[in-house]
């Protein structure tokens, strides 16, 4: 415990004596005798803001990372209080401050503190910059967990460690390295079997300490701006995530074709190259949805210009890309070349639109193409300027998606990697420095961007990746988690980040399948995709520098093993659909870590490895060369071993051989999984069946199945099909009720349900309660069993 001696030695302040509260709608205010406010605003039952200012007023309250269409409101507020303290109730947690010093705590309702302050909040004057460093520390209980923070290259469970939040391009970082790219200053806590949320909304560069500086006290703090967060009760953690994730925001369906396999290189060019790969990929029948060209596609690395010697025509190659079932992403860089003969300088130069030196020049920084100046997308009259320029890219040559990188932003040749502090950001109309405005910059660029894609793209949906990303740009884009480095480290690596970003809000991430920088061995490509097929965005990237990174740079084997994998991840879109739909609606992660699937279970909590995909597959990588099996922890339920089909009780740890060609893959018992015929590209088949594989248990489990028209958005007009699947398995009899809903009329006429583990051998057949044929003879030749689509309560009866 730090002494007042001690806090007064560092330069702390502490805020005093409440003197006087008052009581609007749905917030409290409490004054203290130094000028300290605390203003607590109930959001939602459990979901509780804590804001405090030590000027005596607050300033314009701003952010860019709750999203305005979050849910508001609760069903009980009560105000109370006694000698010692307030008591605010809602009828999820109650919340005292001390009246003696502002300290406050959290109880559920049967009276468990959930989050109690240590010294709580207290700050240093920051005479250099003015306003405060501000600060938080929390009493940790014993055994506490901490999960969280979006991209952290470390340990699933982050208790121990320090972390800290700065946008930073880090090319080929390590792990535990510090900070890295995005900014996602939320955690949730895990004690006593209840989790917990908090969102610390402050985009100065922030820090958490869970437990590390001291083994009882978390503590998270920032070098300028507010103490200001947000207090999330679960008790489950998918209440926490999915309160979190409504707060910040859900993005809209991406296009069905984005969740395909996408290659990248930096660089494919001229045409010729990128036709050739594109044509090998259709030889060698390995399924891929898009390709994306670099920063070579560009004259002189201007943003949206065309190297006109490498690619003459780019709007008749994105069309025969096209008809070929391609895609084309190009990337695009904050930094604009300062030239006076380039019209998109000339016009950002006019119009007054980069940012400025503190004493009035611009922002100048090497990039890329040279010296740049740089767009304030913080500037919304920039914002919309920038998505303008988007219209000859999508609307006239036919781009679908683009790449916004180095948006950190990054500088080469600096010390410090980005901007000077002193530059200047308009801030959405609350001027700045960079201090303040380093962490969003990305997320603004990427916001600009979405809108003009989504303007030209109209009516159908845009794709955008963002490098760089702050609480919320998942509203906007998806991401990849930068510049990581071919090796066995780095796969461990990307199999925790986006577990993490998954929890963090921000699912739709994938890393650099092989690693960016330096080139896997056949093996670990292999190994990787196997891995990569399971995270919601799946593409292969590489520097280049060391040699090629398409699967035919590899051996047979490896293309083969990439073949069976990609071609999985095409037969499992209906259910990568599904869970993405489940995501933008309810906001749950896309893949579950283990202490998320289970945190009763505290065998889960320090697990990194295995993670569930949906809802119903679990999935654990090979993290290791040459391993053809490994020990893993199978959660609470029963699996199937995906390759065998051999049933695994859960709660328990246990070795599970493999091949080369294999990772251990397992499905839930009762689970019934979609799939697709494996096509090339999205939309390159039609087909009149959907194929089912039903995986038996005695006893009950719902699985959902959700599609519409897979890009524009009638979906939104309830042009969808959402199938909702009851099974009930019992010793001799297997029922299967089916309830539609949505207004989508998909293609198929037929279900092809493969049974999976049935105990028993069939003997007759009901649909709606009336006996149909059952031809055993062709079920038993491939144990498939053709349905009519339309049924309500399917029933096979056992001999
Ligand atoms: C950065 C990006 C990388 C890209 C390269 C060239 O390093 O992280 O993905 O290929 O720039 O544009």
């Amino acid at each position: 415990m730090i002494t007042n001696t001690e806090l007064q030695y560092r330069g702390d302040l502490y805020p005093s004596r409440i003197v006087s509260y008052k009581h609007d709608v749905d917030s409290v205010f409490f004054y203290t005798d130094n000028n300290v406010i605390l203003k607590v605003t109930v959001i939602r039952d459990s979901l509780i803001r804590f804001r405090f200012t030590t000027k005596g007023y607050f300033s314009n309250d701003f952010s860019y990372a709750i999203d305005k269409n979050h849910s508001q409101g609760y069903n009980f507020l009560e105000v109370s209080d006694n000698e010692t303290y307030y008591q605010i109730k809602t009828s999820k947690v109650q919340c005292r401050i001390q009246k003696l010093d502002l300290r406050l705590s959290v109880f559920d309702l049967d009276g468990n503190v959930i989050l109690e302050d240590e010294l709580g909040f207290h700050w240093e004057e920051s005479y250099e910059y003015g306003g405060n460093i501000v600060k938080m520390s929390k009493a940790s209980k014993e055994g506490e967990c901490f999960y969280g923070l979006g991209d952290k290259a470390t340990q699933l469970n982050l208790k121990g460690k320090r972390l800290e939040n700065f946008a930073t391009d880090q090319y080929a970082f390590q792990k535990d390295q510090e900070p890295l790219y995005k900014v996602v200053p939320f955690y949730i806590g895990l004690q006593n079997k209840q989790s917990y949320g908090i969102f610390f909304d402050n985009t100065f560069r922030t820090f958490f300490d869970f437990c590390q500086e001291r083994r009882n006290v978390t503590s998270f703090w920032a070098e300028g701006g507010e103490m200001n967060y947000y207090f999330i009760y679960g008790p489950q953690m998918q209440e926490v995530v999915t309160t979190y994730t409504d707060l910040t925001g859900k993005p809209e369906l991406p296009p069905l074709w984005t969740l395909g396999y996408h290659q990248c290189k930096w660089s494919y060019y001229p045409e010729s190259n990128v036709k050739e790969i594109t044509a090998k990929f259709r030889e060698l029948k390995i399924p891929c949805d898009a390709i994306y060209l670099d920063i070579d596609y560009m004259d002189g690395f201007r943003c949206f210009t065309w190297n006109k010697d490498y690619f003459p025509d780019p709007k008749r190659m994105v069309a025969e890309l096209a008809e070929n079932g391609f895609k084309t992403v190009v990337i695009i860089d904050p930094g604009i070349k300062i030239d006076k003969n380039y019209a998109v300088y000339k016009e950002a130069l006019e119009k007054d639109y980069f940012c400025k030196r503190a004493d009035g020049p611009y922002m100048k920084g090497k990039v890329w193409p040279g010296e740049c100046n740089f767009p304030d997308y913080t500037n919304p009259e920039v914002r919309e300027w920038w998505a303008g320029l988007f219209k000859e890219l999508i609307s006239d040559i036919g781009v679908k998606g683009v790449w916004n990188d180095m948006n950190e932003p990054a500088v080469m040749e600096v010390p410090n990697k980005t901007f000077p502090m002193d530059v200047r950001h308009d801030y959405d109309g609350n001027p700045c420095s960079h201090r303040k405005a380093h962490n969003i910059y990305g997320t603004q660029m990427a916001r600009a961007t979405y809108h003009g894609v989504k303007r030209f793209a109209y009516p159908k949906r845009p794709f955008i990746i963002t490098r760089s990303a702050y609480s919320g740009a998942q509203r906007y884009s998806s991401s990849w988690t930068g510049d990581n480095v071919a090796s066995w480290e780095h796969l461990w690596i990307a199999n925790i980040q986006m577990q993490r970003m998954s929890i963090s809000g921000m699912g739709f991430t994938g890393s650099d399948i092989g690693g960016f920088a330096e080139q896997p061995s056949g093996e670990l490509y292999a190994r990787w995709i196997q891995l990569g097929v399971f995270h919601p965005f799946c593409r292969t990237h590489s520097s280049g520098d060391h040699g090629n990174q398409e699967p035919w740079a590899f051996d047979e084997e490896v293309i083969h093993i990439t073949r069976k994998f990609v071609n999985l991840r095409y037969q499992l879109l209906p259910y990568l659909y599904t869970m993405f739909w489940q995501y933008i609606e309810e906001g749950i992660p896309m893949l579950k870590p283990l202490v998320y699937f289970d945190q009763e279970d505290a065998q889960t909590h320090y697990r990194n490895d295995e993670f569930v995909f949906g809802n119903q597959i679990l999935v654990c990588p090979i993290l290791e060369p040459n391993a053809l099996g490994r020990r893993m922890y199978f959660p609470k339920g029963e699996w199937y071993n995906y390759w065998t089909n051999t049933l695994v009780p859960g709660g328990k740890e246990m070795w599970v051989d493999t091949q080369f060609d294999e990772i251990p893959l397992f499905v839930k018992a009762g689970a019934i999984i979609p799939k697709y015929p494996v096509q090339q590209y999205v939309g390159e088949l039609e087909f009149d069946e959907l194929t089912l594989d039903v995986y038996y248990k005695e006893g009950k489990e719902k699985s959902v199945v959700y599609e519409d028209a897979q890009d524009g958005y009638d979906y939104k007009k309830g042009r969808y099909s959402l199938l909702s699947f009851q099974l009930t398995g019992k010793s001799n009899k297997l029922i299967i009720q089916l309830h539609k809903e949505g207004k989508f009329e998909t293609n198929y006429s037929k279900y092809k349900l493969n049974l999976i583990g049935l105990p028993f051998k069939i003997k007759s057949l009901k649909i709606d309660s009336e006996k149909v044929p059952f031809d055993k003879e062709a079920f038993e030749a491939d144990n498939y069993l053709v349905v009519d689509k339309e049924f309500a309560v399917l029933q096979l009866i056992g001999e």
